[in-house]
């Protein structure tokens, strides 16, 4: 069993390039579906990320050729036979739920099962079955599986919440059906835009991404392109949360500063220093004032941030509030880090995070990807030495941490240790 032991202490310092999107880059993929071409798909700056190998199972049983070549992948999509996701499939990565609207768009039919929840909500896919109903296509759900059949039609679509993978699915739906569908109350998040840009070098006339309204003229088909991935914007401010945490100083290359405008902001509040430019962000310094951390979709502060950023909390004097609006269970992390020293008194949503706290090293185990982030800020800044358990959350989003952190001089190694130690060391 793999785990992470992290030295606490050091100020983080130095400089780091940021990979590209895995929440961009897995609904490029499976947009990828839609192009019926001879021309292949050659994409750029993919995340090293398991999710993203995952993603290329799926695509390999539904027929697609892929050349996986680490940061880049080429894609033939001419041999697509198949419209069912195996369940085991389904089951290892919610995302696999927005493969039906390309799935649609090609076969007019996609089969796959409900993606279940994972630990920080239910994640309901009501949103996305409800939108395809709207375009026609008609949705059986047996035992747990989703049967779809029927080409989408163009409609004009009110989401009841502006939901990042409804959107995307709705979008890749619309590409190639006949007619002007508009998507309205759509999300706004960096992805979304990206999905557009991709879709349109293929050949799609979409317009509106990154407003609360989407246009799609439907094309009569989509070509092969290449295309290079936007970078991750949680990944970037992950790190500049760390060095906050450490009152470290570190530049962070290949990033979109407006995409972390939330995040920046927020820390400037809690007294950190903060510089921008074209395609960097530097940090100095760590915070002091106490802050209120509320989530939303984007523009506001982003829900993937909020558990790194609440072990940064625990940092700055006096006392500082979350209040999680996206998710309903999306403090898995207080408790963990409460063995950490960390005083977090939760009330449903809202989280208070009594600040000055000295925190020290622990064993702690992850329960979700962003968890597991929030686990490794504490412990590079926690004295003393943390072992953070639970990395297959880890790895999931977060292209070799350990090996980017100690490129910012933390001092950090990926350790193995027998199942019968780790059930002494916690028991
Ligand atoms: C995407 O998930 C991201 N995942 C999530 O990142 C991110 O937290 C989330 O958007 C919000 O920004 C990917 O892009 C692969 P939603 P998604 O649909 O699309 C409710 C990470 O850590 N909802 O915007 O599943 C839902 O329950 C992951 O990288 C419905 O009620 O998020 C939630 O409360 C975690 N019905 C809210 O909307 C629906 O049909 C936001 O969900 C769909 C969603």
């Amino acid at each position: 069993m793999e785990y992470l032991l992290i030295k606490g202490g050091k100020k983080l310092k130095g400089r780091l390039s940021v990979e590209g999107a895995k929440n961009s880059v897995l609904p490029v993929l499976a947009a990828a579906i839609l192009n019926s071409s001879n021309k292949g798909i050659w994409l750029s700056n993919i995340p090293r990320l398991n999710d993203v190998k995952i993603m290329y199972s799926i695509l390999q049983e539904l027929g697609v050729e892929v050349k996986d070549k680490e940061t880049k992948a080429y894609l033939d999509t001419t041999g697509i036979n198949r419209h069912s996701i195996p369940e085991h499939l389904m089951r290892k990565m919610r995302s696999s739920i927005f493969l039906m609207g390309p799935l649609l768009g090609r076969l007019g039919r996609a089969c796959v099962s409900h993606p279940g929840g994972c630990s920080i909500g239910a994640r309901p896919i009501d949103l996305h079955l409800k939108g395809l109903n709207k375009m026609g296509v008609k949705i059986t759900e047996k035992q747990g599986s989703i049967e779809a059949s029927g080409f989408p039609r163009a409609a004009d679509i009110h989401l009841d919440y502006p939901s990042v993978g409804a959107t995307e699915n709705l979008v890749m739906a619309a590409s190639l059906a006949r007619g002007k569908t508009v998507i309205r109350n759509a999300a706004r998040e960096p992805e979304i835009v990206d999905l557009q840009n991709f879709l349109n070098a293929m050949g799609a006339k979409i317009s509106g991404a990154g407003t609360e309204a989407i246009k799609i003229k439907g094309v009569e088909s989509l070509s092969g392109v290449d295309y290079e991935v936007i970078p991750d914007r949680i990944v970037a401010g992950t790190y500049l949360i760390a060095a906050a945490a450490t009152g470290g100083e570190v530049l962070l290359e290949n990033v979109i500063p407006r995409h972390l405008e939330a995040l920046s902001a927020k820390l400037k509040e809690a007294g950190v220093n903060i510089e921008t430019g074209d395609d960097y962000i530097s940090l100095n310094g760590g915070g002091s004032m106490p802050v209120e951390v509320r989530t939303y979709p984007y523009p506001g502060f982003s829900t993937d941030l909020q558990p790194p950023m609440l072990s940064f909390l625990t940092r700055l004097d006096g006392v500082s509030r979350v209040i999680e609006n996206v998710f309903e269970s999306r403090f898995r992390h207080v408790e963990e880090l409460c063995k950490m020293g960390a005083s977090i008194e939760r009330k449903g949503r809202m989280a208070l995070v009594r600040g000055g706290a000295r925190l020290t090293g622990a064993l702690v185990e992850a329960g979700d990807l962003r968890a597991a982030a929030a686990l490794v800020v504490a412990g590079l800044a926690a004295e003393g030495e943390t072992r953070v358990h639970g990395l297959f959350h880890l790895d999931r989003g977060y292209e070799k941490m350990e090996e980017k952190l100690r490129q910012l001089d933390a001092c950090i190694e990926r350790c193995v240790v027998s199942n019968a130690e780790y059930r002494r060391w916690s028991s």
